[in-house]
C-alpha cells in the first residue's frame, strides 16, 4: 500500500511542541551558562527539532550531527550503525545530544557510547519523544519534550518509511485498510 494512503491524526499540536521547545530551549541554556556548546542532531529524525531548539538555546552554540540507522520501515533489529560521525572533534566541549524519540533505548546507547569516546567534557541527552514502555536500556534523559504511550508517531521530523517528516505536528498513523 503506497504510504500516501495513510491517515495521520494529530497527536501533539504545533502549539504544544512550539511551548515545550521554548521551555526546553531556556532550560538547555541556563545549564550551559559559559561552557563551550555543541547540539548534535540524530539524522534524520531529529533535523526539524534541533532546527526549532537551538533558536531557543540563547547562547553561543556549535551544531553538529552524527548519523544512526536501526529501523527498517517500522521494525527494530537491535542492531544500531553509526552512520555519520561528528564534523569536527568536540574534545572539551559539551555536548547536548537532540534525538527525536526514545523508544528502545539501543540507538541512544550506541550513540552515547560513540560520543564519550570524543571526550567531551559533558554530556546530555535532549529527547522530544520517550516511550518507557518500550524501553530496553536505561538512558538518563536531562531534557524530555513527552513521554507518550506505546504509539508510533510520525511528523515533526519523524517518519514511516520515509513520509510524514514534514508535517508541522507530531501525529499518530490510521492505515487505510
Ligand atoms: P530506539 O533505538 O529503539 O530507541 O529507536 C530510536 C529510533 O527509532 C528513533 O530515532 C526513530 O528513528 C525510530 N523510531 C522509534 N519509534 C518511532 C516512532 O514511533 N515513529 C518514528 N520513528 C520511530
Amino acid at each position: 500500500m503506497a504510504a500516501s494512503a495513510d491517515r495521520v491524526e494529530v497527536f501533539i499540536s504545533e502549539s504544544r511542541i512550539r511551548e515545550r521547545v521554548e521551555q526546553l530551549g531556556r532550560e538547555i541554556a541556563r545549564d550551559h551558562q559559559g561552557q563551550a556548546t555543541t547540539m548534535v542532531g540524530v539524522l534524520k529524525g531529529s533535523f526539524i527539532f534541533l532546527a526549532d531548539l537551538v533558536r531557543a538555546v540563547d547562547l553561543p552554540l556549535e551544531v553538529d550531527f552524527i548519523g544512526a540507522s536501526s529501523y527498517e520501515g517500522t521494525t527494530t533489529t537491535g542492531e544500531v550503525r553509526v552512520t555519520r560521525d561528528l564534523s569536527r572533534p568536540v574534545e572539551g566541549r559539551h555536548l547536548v545530544l537532540v534525538e527525536d524519540i526514545l523508544d528502545t533505548g539501543l540507538t541512544m546507547r550506541r550513540l552515547l557510547d560513540h560520543l564519550q569516546a570524543h571526550r567531551p567534557a559533558s554530556l546530555k541527552i535532549c529527547c522530544l519523544l520517550e516511550k518507557p514502555a518500550r524501553a530496553r536500556v536505561r538512558i538518563p534523559v536531562d531534557y524530555r519534550g513527552f513521554l507518550i504511550g506505546d504509539e508510533f508517531v510520525v511528523g515533526y521530523g519523524l517518519d514511516k518509511d520515509e513520509q510524514h517528516r514534514n508535517l508541522p505536528y507530531v501525529g499518530v498513523v490510521r492505515s487505510a485498510t
